[in-house]
Parts: structure tokens; sequence; C-alpha cells
């Protein structure tokens, strides 16, 4: 049995990203706010603090990490930037953007955190706390969303405590997230392609790129270049249906518009219909819905555009068979 740690929870301030930078300093596991999810934080530099998160979240070694950086500087000194990857950090950083470039020849970022591989994922998040804290620390700290492995990724600091209490050293506790979904991971390997859909919507990239992305190639078994792709990485315990048109006996609702069929528990998404607003609430309303007790969740369609696209992809995960 792993010894249980006593996990802190501390509200966001300045005593706490000093407490929080020193516990990274000495190779703990520190959880904190981003703009998208909740990150689960180590020194990127220390394989020992990276093999004590992969252990907290019970993550399969062969999925590799993003290193979260305070600036683009910063990021120039862990990865080889093409010219229009330093276009695209230019526009979008801070913000839900990930890159994925060649490493660079002298990265301090342990092999374990990028499963071996000669590539990189950066990305500099868009957040108070998140940004104080890495310039507190004054290095790469990577972050998986801080959920247990499979789970719903958090966008509360509850959700974290849900998943991660006596597992971690601290949690910082700064409020709900504003974006709800993870970061678009674009990989600058071959051609520009979207790996990953997510925050940032895709036509925001290719608007400013003056042509469209590449589309990933479909998973090929547990490869690690398919990213964060396990089939049923964000799965409730409780069925997820998609595209219901109505509601069964004994399950709940995940609504969205205002034409919503009625049933005993229903959350909306966005009652107005606003693919925003229904990304920051997707990860805490499956949350919900899953301890409700109904035997399944139905999920409305929800249009395929803007962050539609990033919400599609988290249900279709969440609905995948186990
Ligand atoms: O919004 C986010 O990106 C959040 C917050 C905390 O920053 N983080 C997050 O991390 O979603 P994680 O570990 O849950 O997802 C990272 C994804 C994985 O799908 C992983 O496979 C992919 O990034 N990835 C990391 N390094 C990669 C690389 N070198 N090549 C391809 N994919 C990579
Ligand atoms: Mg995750």
């Amino acid at each position: 049995m792993p010894v249980e740690l006593a996990t802190r929870l501390l509200d966001a301030n300045r005593d706490a990203i000093a407490a929080a930078a020193r516990v990274l300093a000495d190779g703990g596991l520190v959880a904190f706010p981003t703009e998208t999810v909740y990150g689960l934080g180590a020194d990127a530099t220390n394989g020992a603090a990276v093999a004590r998160l992969y252990a907290a979240k019970g993550r399969p070694r062969f999925n590799p990490l993003i290193a979260h950086v305070a600036d683009a500087r910063a990021a120039l000194r862990l990865a080889r930037f093409s010219d229009e990857a330093k276009l695209l950090a230019g526009v979008f950083w801070p913000g839900p953007l990930t890159l994925v470039l060649p490493k660079q020849e002298d990265c301090p970022v342990s092999e374990l955190a990028t499963a071996g591989l000669d590539s990189i994922a950066v990305r500099v998040p868009d957040h108070p706390i998140a940004r104080d804290l890495l310039l507190a620390f004054g290095g790469p700290v990577v972050a998986p969303s801080a959920n247990r492995s499979g789970h719903v990724s958090p966008t509360l600091a509850a959700h974290v405590q849900a998943d991660l209490d006596g597992r971690i050293d601290l949690i910082i506790d700064g409020g709900p997230t504003s974006v709800g979904v993870e970061s678009t991971i674009v990989s600058f390997l071959t051609n520009p392609t979207l790996l990953r859909p997510g925050g940032l919507p895709r036509d925001a990239i290719e608007r400013v790129l003056g042509y469209d992305l590449a589309e990933a190639e479909p998973k090929v078994d547990n490869a690690p270049l398919a990213p964060g792709m396990l089939a049923s990485h964000y799965a409730p315990r409780a069925p997820v249906r998609l595209n219901a048109v109505g509601v069964r006996p004994g399950e709940a609702l995940l609504a969205f518009g205002p034409a919503a069929p009625s049933a005993e528990r229903t959350l909306n998404l966005s009652p107005t219909g606003d693919l925003v607003e229904a990304a920051a609430n997707l990860f805490s309303h499956m949350r919900a819905l899953d301890v409700s007790g109904a035997s399944g969740i139905a999920v409305m369609p929800i249009p395929n555009e803007d962050l539609g696209e990033a919400i599609n992809d988290r249900l279709a995960r969440a609905a995948a068979a186990r």
C-alpha cells in the first residue's frame, strides 16, 4: 500500500503559491487551476516527481505529459519552434493551445515525462494562479488533468479532492475554471496536425495559418503519438447515451439549448445554446449526473462547430465501451 499523504487544500493567494512552489521544488505534487481544467503539477525535470505523478493518477506510462511554462521565452528552451509554431504561440499564448514540437537538444524535461519521445508538448496557460505558480517555481511543470486516469477532468477544486485526496500534497483552490475543456493540441512534427480538439476552436487556428490543419491518424493500439486517446478516457460510472431525443426510465438528462425534453434529473449545459458556456459546464455536469443515482446519462445532440468539436470528442469518449 502506498503511504497516504495528508492533502492540504489552500485558497489561492500569495502564501499558497509560495507553499506550492516549495512542494514542487521538493518533488511533490500540486493541483492548481488553469483556464481549461485543474492540472496536477510536478517538477518536469525531476524524474522521481514525475513517476509519483503517474502513480497518483494511475496513468498508463506511455502517455506523455504537457510541459507548462510561464511564457514563450521559457518554451523556447524546451522545444524547437518552426516559424508557424512561433506565429501560433505569438497569437494564442497565453491560452488553451498546446504545441507538440521537436525537443531541444539540451531540454531539461525528464525522459519519463515525454515518454521517451524526441518531441515535447508545451503550453503557456492563461490563468493568474497558474502563471504566478510557474513564475514562483521558475521551471517547467508537467501537468495532466488532475483526475484519476480515466475519470472526468476536474473544473473545481472539489473535483480534484474527490479523485486525489490522500494521493497528492496540495490543492490550490482558485474557483471554477473558465474554459472547462482541455487545451487544443497541434503537432508541428509534420505538417500542422490537430491531435486533440479543445478549448481553442480549430477555426481560429486555421484563420491564422491560412490553411486547414491536417487530421490526426486514427489511433494505432497504444502508440504514444495517439494523444490521450484511450477510447474510454473521460468515462463517468453511469453509461452515456449520445444524441438522445428523449429520456428513458431511470436516465438523467444532459441537456443543451432551450428545447430540452423534461426529465426528473436534468442539467442543461447551456439553456441558450451557447457552446462556450456548455464547455465550461461539461465536466461538472457530467460528474453531478453521475453521482445522482441515475442508471444512465442521456445526452442531447451538440452542434459540432467551434467548441462543440471538443465537447463532442469528450462525450464520445465518455460513451465509448469500456
Ligand atoms: O488543458 C490542458 O491541456 C490540461 C491542463 C492541465 O493544462 N492538461 C491536459 O493534460 O489535458 P493531459 O495529460 O490530460 O493531456 C495531454 C495530452 C495527452 O493526450 C498526451 O498524449 C498529449 O498531450 N501529448 C503530450 N506530449 C505529446 C507528444 N510529444 N506527442 C503527442 N502528444 C503528446
Ligand atoms: Mg486528462
